[in-house]
Order: structure tokens, then C-alpha cells, then sequence
């Protein structure tokens, strides 16, 4: 309340760090989520993968029968979407940030291709989307976080303090997910993967609800030959920037 009356009274006023909402889109694959990682960490604000709880409805969906003949049952799904519990956790071993589904931990099981495909097609669907982003913006109640995605600075958060559209060349970002793929033992195929993101990027883009768009007052980083580090060295310097402007 005390914030809210001496933003109105001071106009923009210096956000301390920890209250800051970082919105990071862009397409599949493109390292949002390693960048954002880095940044929460960095900043010590919760990591929020927004991805995931797409992921986690479509695994709901393909463990339901909620699939005939290669479509989704949208009315069936819709109906359901209250069963559907997602909630992000800590684990505090590993420091990571993990998706679970109605009580069980999915971490694990979100990242295949199949997964990956129906995530896409359920986020197409509008209730859905209305689902998540409310999850979403619940998530990050009176708290800073990172958030990435592909709507973030448009729908989740038009109003978040820093806003970074993400791009890298499709082979690159195939490349990238072929071999995180490998690392943690997923069958893979380069070509498919790299099939898998074009799909996914035309499908994220065209679809009506929410297409992945970049908001007019995101900061464009395209990653195609950045390390990590390097990344971060940017970011820093836009950090600072946006300090200088009050943020
Ligand atoms: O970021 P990701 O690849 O884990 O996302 C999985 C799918 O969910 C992807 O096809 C796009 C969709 N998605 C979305 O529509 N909106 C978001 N904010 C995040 C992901």
C-alpha cells in the first residue's frame, strides 16, 4: 500500500532488487531458460519457468486419454483443467526450481519430444492459457522473479520492470537441444529436433491466443554466439542502464 501511494505521489521509484519482475520471451530452445537461471540466481529472485506448466498439461493430457487420433479432446480438457494441480517447488539439494503435477515431481518426464509437441498444441488453447497465466501471476504474488516464456512481457506482466526478447538461429538453438538431450540420456535425433522447433515456432506464433510476440519495450539479445557469461555481461550493463533511468 506504502509503495503503491509513493509511486503515485513520486512517479517511477527506484525498485529495490529483490522486488523486480524480469520477463524474458523469445522462441524454443533459445536459452531462455539458462539465462534466466543465471539472472535469478544472480539477483536472488525466484526462477519461474512457465514453459513447464504447459509441459505439465500436456502431460496430463497424454496420461488421460485425452488424446484420439493425434487431437486433443479441447472440451474434455477444458472440463478437466480444475483437476489439473500445478505447482513449483524448490529443491533445495539440487537449488533448482521443479514442476510437479497433482502431488508428483515431473521434472523429469517433461522434456521429451512428445511432451514438448502437445505442449505446444495445448497452449494454443485459450482456456488453457487463462489457467497458466493466472498460475502464473499468482506464483509471483508479492515477490521478484524471472519468468520466462513466450507471453511474459506482453500478457503475464505488460508492466514488468525489465523485458527481454531472446533470439538465436534455428540450427543453433536445434543444436543446443539436441545435445542437453543426449546429456541427460533422452533419445534424440538431430533432424527431428531441429523438425520439432521449426513446428514449434510456427505454431507459437500463428496460433490466435497469445501468439509469441515481442513486446515494443523489450530489449532484443539475440544469442546465436554468446556464452553464458557473455550473456550475463550484457544483461549487467542493461541493468545498470535501467538503473539509470530509474528502471
Ligand atoms: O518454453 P518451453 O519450450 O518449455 O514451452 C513449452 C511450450 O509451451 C511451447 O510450445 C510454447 C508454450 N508456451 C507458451 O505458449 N507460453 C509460455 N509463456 C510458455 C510456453
Amino acid at each position: 500500500m506504502f509503495r503503491k501511494l509513493a509511486s503515485l505521489h513520486f512517479g517511477k521509484q527506484m525498485k529495490k532488487t529483490e522486488d523486480l519482475v524480469i520477463a524474458i520471451d523469445g522462441h524454443s530452445s533459445g536459452g531462455k531458460s539458462t539465462f534466466a537461471k543465471a539472472i535469478a540466481e544472480k539477483l536472488g529472485l525466484t526462477y519461474v519457468d512457465s514453459g513447464a506448466m504447459y509441459r505439465a498439461v500436456a502431460l496430463y493430457v497424454l496420461e488421460n486419454e485425452l488424446i484420439i487420433d493425434d487431437r486433443i479432446r479441447k472440451e474434455e480438457l477444458v472440463k478437466q483443467l480444475g483437476r489439473i494441480e500445478i505447482k513449483i517447488g524448490f529443491n533445495d539439494q539440487k537449488k533448482i526450481y521443479e514442476t510437479w503435477l497433482n502431488g508428483r515431481n515431473i521434472e523429469d518426464v517433461i522434456r521429451g519430444v512428445e511432451v514438448s509437441k502437445w505442449a505446444s498444441t495445448v497452449s494454443a488453447i485459450p482456456e488453457v492459457r487463462t489457467a497458466m497465466v493466472n498460475l502464473q501471476r499468482k506464483i509471483s504474488e508479492n515477490r521478484g522473479v524471472v519468468m520466462d516464456g513466450r507471453d511474459i512481457g506482453t500478457v503475464v506482466f505488460p508492466r514488468a520492470d525489465i523485458k527481454i526478447f531472446l533470439t538465436a538461429n534455428p540450427d543453433i538453438r536445434a543444436q543446443r537441444r539436441y545435445d542437453e538431450m543426449i546429456e541427460k540420456g533422452l533419445p534424440a535425433s538431430y533432424e527431428e529436433v531441429l523438425e520439432n522447433i521449426m513446428l514449434r515456432d510456427h505454431q507459437d506464433s500463428t496460433r490466435e491466443a497469445s501468439p509469441l510476440t515481442r513486446a515494443d519495450d523489450a530489449v532484443d539479445l539475440d544469442n546465436s554466439e554468446m556464452t553464458v557469461e557473455k550473456q550475463m555481461e550484457w544483461f549487467e550493463r542493461l541493468l545498470e542502464s535501467k538503473k539509470q533511468e530509474n528502471l
